[in-house]
């Protein structure tokens, strides 16, 4: 059988990186906004029952975190609302649901890295929507996934990576929070991760995403802190002579007042991923050397 996927959100991070690795897996139909619009639910609903996919990747997000704090009603809209009515139309179809979450669910405070029955708590709008859509899909059941991950970054779009590569042009001294620690996660990361597990459902893919549903930690393997994330990329820079920079400070968050609150210790627990999927993930220090040297 062809499976039909359809990849909602193709130019955002892990959508663009997504639009590759599912294009061998079967029928793909990759739709952006305005095709897709996520702040309608309605839409969604017309989207799917037209399309009539077996397996739905949803990419599509409001990731603007300290925008959110005053954009509620929208970021609700798009992370929740919409989510749940692909939820609800996936299995209404008999179709499959593949569908991306956040470190931001949780309040940082547990002092080790998070697992999937760890309760959430989250601090921000941004969190608390995402939370709402990881439940709206829990809720209604049905084959899916969603994949909570942390800290992803591309370098065709403004993320952490491509601003201290900014910074450090500009700047002599760099003062980064060293008191937020996640997992920086390469948005190619996840989407050969999500295309890896579809594969492995051969041809029937949505009778394998059925077995194995449910909620999975997913990010790349290892933890750090925002300083040492920063000193990371200034060091694996490929054009490290366009660098004014001399010294990286730690600093910490309370200096950086931001409209939303960020968890301070996000880092999750991978394992219950590798046990069910993957022999192993890769380490943030090295897809982020691979990353930064294919940019140049
Ligand atoms: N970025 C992170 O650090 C991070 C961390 C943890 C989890 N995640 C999760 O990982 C997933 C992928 O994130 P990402 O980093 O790839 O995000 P991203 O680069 O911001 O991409 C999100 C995509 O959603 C689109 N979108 C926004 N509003 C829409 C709407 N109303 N209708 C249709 N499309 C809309 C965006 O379009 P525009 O570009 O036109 O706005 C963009 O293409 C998301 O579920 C996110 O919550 C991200």
């Amino acid at each position: 059988m062809t499976v039909k996927i359809l990849l909602l959100g193709n130019t955002g991070q892990v959508g663009w990186e997504l639009n590759r690795t599912l294009l061998t897996l079967g029928e793909l139909k990759a739709l952006d906004y305005p095709q897709v619009n996520m702040a309608n639910a309605e839409n969604i609903r017309l989207l799917v029952r037209e399309t009539q996919p077996n397996l739905i990747v949803n990419a599509t997000a409001y990731t603007n975190v300290d925008k959110a704090e005053s954009e509620s009603e929208l970021a609700m809209a798009i992370n929740a609302t919409s989510v749940s009515i692909l939820a609800e139309e996936a299995r209404r179809l008999g179709a499959a649901l593949i569908h991306y979450s956040t470190d931001y669910v949780f309040d940082g405070r547990k002092g080790t890295s998070y697992n999937e029955d760890d309760a959430p708590s989250p601090l921000s709008v941004y969190g608390a929507t995402k939370l709402a859509g990881e439940q709206a899909i829990k809720d209604i059941g049905g084959a899916y996934l969603t994949f909570r991950t942390s800290w992803v970054y591309s370098l065709r779009r403004p993320s952490f990576v491509t601003k201290v590569l900014e910074w450090a042009r500009q700047h002599k001294t760099l003062r980064i929070v060293d008191d937020q620690i996640s997992s920086p996660t390469w948005a190619r990361t996840l989407a050969e991760a999500t295309a890896q597990v579809i594969a492995q459902g051969r041809d029937d893919p949505v009778g394998y995403l059925q077995e194995k549903h449910g909620l999975y930690h997913l990010t790349d393997r290892g933890s750090c802190s925002r300083y040492e994330w920063a000193r990371a990329i200034i060091e694996l820079d490929p054009q490290k002579e366009e660098q004014a920079v001399k010294e990286i400070l730690p600093a910490k968050s309370d200096e950086f007042p931001t409209s939303a609150q960020r968890p301070l210790n996000s880092a999750m627990n991978c394992g219950h991923f590798i046990k069910t999927f993957s022999p192993s993930l890769p380490a943030w220090k090295q897809t982020l050397a691979l990353a930064m040297n294919e940019s140049r």
